[in-house]
């Protein structure tokens, strides 16, 4: 196998359907992402069932885009990627029956791609392409609105970052929420709309994080597991005990339903009480993921920590991860925007050191909605 090589990816683990080339792991020619928020937002979280028929929707169509993106046929390309788990079943089915339908028809290699690697080779392609190489060994924190999952990542043999394959240790995990569930369900309380995120965000630097504190949460055993269902219910009875907040709430949520609102057309309609109580629960989320992944990086002698997944956005999370981590003299990365939500870039990436190991699947390639990351 020739190590200049163009791998076609598919993703569907999710609410987002998505196809890209990569060339050798290193150089997207082409990413495309049909998201499904607007279909979902009503119901306030990922309904699988309409999950599965949209992927089964748009599929096609941005296979074909990524492909004539790339400036490519099926022909052109080396090998198909496909991501085979973790993720809703039906979502999932969709992407990797399409996968293997692409392969037969064009005579090409099938490779199946854990999600949660994905997201750790996205970090890594967008550093390349910036000019940045992360050291090795590293500390991956994936956190989602699925995810919240600690990994050491080594490189299992040497050569070019991009090319090795990684061996993967699983240092902790959420025991309850993910960290993006947690925003979500708090946003829905607040009624500030879906995905909760992005908006808790951006309304988070209004208010005073230190105003009310929601205690760290008590865990026995693995120091680097997360817990994020005890500050969601905290929020929740910091609600119940302040009823004076209900009537703002109403409005919020009356003014929702006649049209969709962003961050800035929300903050006029938030009280001081509203603002300190979404900074406070941004800093208690925050302060619990850079304290666990860099006590783990230590323990883990990592010389690099990688952070993916949506809430990788947070603006927060990236600040404190920049400071507190200059102060240990490791480096951080994160990706872009677009790399650092669901995308096929990162699958196809993932799948490069598989291709050149000659690892491939076939026909007995199952979906699997719970897939542990080795
Ligand atoms: O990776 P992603 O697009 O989908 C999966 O969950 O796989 O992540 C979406 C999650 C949502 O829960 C969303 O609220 C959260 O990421 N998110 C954020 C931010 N942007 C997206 N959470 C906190 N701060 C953000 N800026
Ligand atoms: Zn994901």
């Amino acid at each position: 196998m020739a190590r200049d090589a163009l791998i076609l990816g598919i993703e569907s683990s999710c609410d987002e359907t998505a196809a890209a080339v990569v060339r050798s792991g290193r150089t997207i020619l082409s990413s495309v992402v049909a998201s499904q928020i607007d279909l979902h937002r009503k119901y306030g979280g990922v309904v699988p069932e309409l999950a599965s028929r949209e992927h089964l929707r748009r599929i096609v169509p941005v296979v074909r885009e990524a492909l004539s993106g790339a400036g490519l046929s099926l022909a052109g390309v080396d090998a198909v990627a496909v991501t085979s788990g973790p993720g809703l079943i039906g979502s999932l089915l969709v992407g990797v029956t399409f996968g293997k339908a692409l392969s037969q028809a064009g005579s090409k290699p099938l490779i199946a791609v854990n999600h949660l690697e994905g997201h750790v080779r996205a970090v890594i392609l967008e550093a390349l392409a910036a000019g940045r190489e992360p050291a090795l060994p590293t500390l991956c924190l994936i956190v989602s609105g699925g995810h919240t999952v600690l990994y050491s990542v080594r490189a299992a043999t040497e050569g070019a970052v991009e090319a090795v394959p990684f061996r993967y240790e699983r240092l902790g995990q959420t025991r309850d929420d993910a960290a993006g569930e947690a925003y979500d369900k708090v946003a829905k309380m607040l009624a500030l709309g879906y995905p909760g995120g992005p908006v808790l965000d951006q309304l988070a630097v209004h208010g005073d994080a230190s105003a009310i504190r929601f205690g760290e949460p008590k865990m026995k055993g693995n120091p680097y597991d997360f817990s994020f269902s005890g500050i969601k219910t905290a929020v929740l009875y910091h609600l119940r005990k302040h009823s004076e907040l209900e009537p703002e709430i109403q409005r919020r949520r009356d003014a929702m339903r006649e049209q969709r609102l962003r961050a800035q057309e929300l903050l006029p309609l938030c009280g001081r009480h509203t603002l300190d109580l979404v900074a406070s629960f941004q800093r208690a989320v925050v302060t619990g993921l850079v304290a666990r992944t860099l006590s783990a990086a230590e323990q883990s002698a990592a010389r690099s920590v990688l952070v993916s997944g949506g809430v990788a956005a947070n603006r927060e999370l990236r600040e404190t991860f920049e400071s507190e981590s200059r102060r240990r003299g490791l480096e951080v990365f994160f990706p872009s925007r677009a790399l650092s939500t669901d995308n096929a870039a990162m699958i196809a990436a993932a799948a490069y050191p598989r291709l050149l190991a000659g690892e491939y699947t076939g026909e007995e390639l199952n979906a699997e909605a719970v897939l542990p990351l080795a």
